[in-house]
């Protein structure tokens, strides 16, 4: 039997083929939930189910607890309905993924920082307690007062992966003390405190639209993560991402650019010089506002995500908007010089 999944409040409906699970029929028509293990143990994908039946298969009971069950949760991933209208709780008004309220301290061991660029380095960091639940795009302040390290937000640089590791990608700035510390004193093996996830650049999971992303520097970092969480998740519009490098040095993550472009056809990488240590044969030279209107005559069906210092930011934003692109999608991330943690607003948050 066909069922209608129907998502509260926004009164969305997705339809739901028979033997498929909600989650399977959500990531179907676009909509993403949380999920981990996809098999009823972890309890990521819990849900509330406010109206209709459900056959909720075979769960592990520290996944959904009894209690959980009586309340009407149930795991999306192992839950296939049984009535002809299932309604559920998910998202916001308009059917945008709620967001997770940020912890304060958060501790993780940090298990690698491998130099990406002369300028930039990978920190790689485990989570000693539970896995900070976040939405690809967001980001984590990051600090260590007592060595003189103000907490200053670095964006995640990975979708969520069950062992809970993250990735953040950190460019030194000259006399900056949060980013020299990492460089400089921050070691393999050290416990860190984070607070996060904070911020709202994260991709809405039902764009229906090709995605255009324009990058420089550590911008790439939210960008890798939108990336990841897109593809893995089978989105079938173009992708593609600009990115703004002065030469050879700046480039970042081009083996995964290549393995994105071996496995999707719709995925598309572009590296843009700017500078004069271009490599031979490169294709794209020229500031990404310059060379924009050669790539795209029209913007106006695209989504587009932006991010880097706010320049950057800005100088993209005026070129997409000149190109026709449709303001409600055009989403940016400024690297502003010392801001606070931004909070995401309250309606936007689970719980
Ligand atoms: C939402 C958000 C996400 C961010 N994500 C990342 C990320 O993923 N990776 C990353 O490397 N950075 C990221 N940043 C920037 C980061 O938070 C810090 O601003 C940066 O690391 C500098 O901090 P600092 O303490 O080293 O320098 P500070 O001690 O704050 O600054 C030292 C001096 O440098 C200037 N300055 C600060 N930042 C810059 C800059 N970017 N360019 C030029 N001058 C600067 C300051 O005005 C000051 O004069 C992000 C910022 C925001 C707001
Ligand atoms: S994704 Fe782990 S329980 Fe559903």
């Amino acid at each position: 039997m066909n069922s209608t999944i129907r998502l509260e409040p926004s009164g969305k409906e997705v339809d739901c083929r028979s033997g498929d699970t909600v989650l399977a029929a959500l990531e179907r028509s676009g909509f993403v939930m949380p999920n981990n293990c996809r098999a009823g143990a972890c309890g990521e994908c819990k849900t509330l189910v406010t109206d209709g039946e459900i056959d909720q298969g075979i769960v592990l009971d520290m996944a959904l607890s009894p209690d959980e069950r009586d309340e009407g949760y149930g795991l999306m991933c192992m839950a296939k309905p049984v009535s002809p209208v299932v309604s559920i709780e998910f998202g916001t008004d308009d059917a945008k993924p709620r967001l997770f309220p940020p912890k304060e301290r958060v501790s993780f061991a940090v298990t690698d920082i491998l130099p990406r660029t002369p300028k930039i380095v990978e920190v790689r960091l485990r989570p000693l307690g539970e896995n900070l639940r976040y939405w690809p795009g967001q980001y984590v302040m990051l600090g260590d007062e007592r060595a003189g390290a103000p907490p200053r937000p670095y964006s995640i640089a990975n979708a969520p992966r069950p062992d809970g590791e993250i990735h953040l990608l950190i460019a030194r700035v000259e006399g900056g003390a949060t980013s020299g510390w990492v460089h400089d004193e921050l070691a393999v093996g050290a416990r860190v405190t984070l607070a996060g996830p904070y911020g709202t650049f994260v991709g809405d999971p039902a764009t229906d639209t090709p995605v255009l992303c324009l990058v420089s520097g550590s911008g790439l970092a939210p960008i890798m993560a939108l990336t990841d969480a897109a593809l893995r998740r089978g989105f079938t519009h173009p992708v593609t991402i600009v990115f703004s490098a002065r030469g050879v040095d700046d480039e970042v993550d081009e083996g995964m650019f290549a393995f994105w472009t071996l496995k999707h056809r719709k995925f598309n990488a572009v590296i843009t010089y700017t500078g004069d240590d271009a490599p031979e044969g490169a294709k794209r030279h020229g500031r990404i506002p310059t060379v924009l209107p050669d790539m795209f005559d029209d913007l106006s069906g695209h989504t587009v995500f932006i991010a880097g210092s706010p320049e950057f930011v800005d100088d993209c934003r005026e070129a997409v908007n000149a190109l026709g692109a449709t303001p409600d999608r055009v989403h940016v991330e400024g690297y502003f010089a010392q801001s606070a943690a931004q909070v995401p607003p309250a309606d936007r948050l689970t719980g």
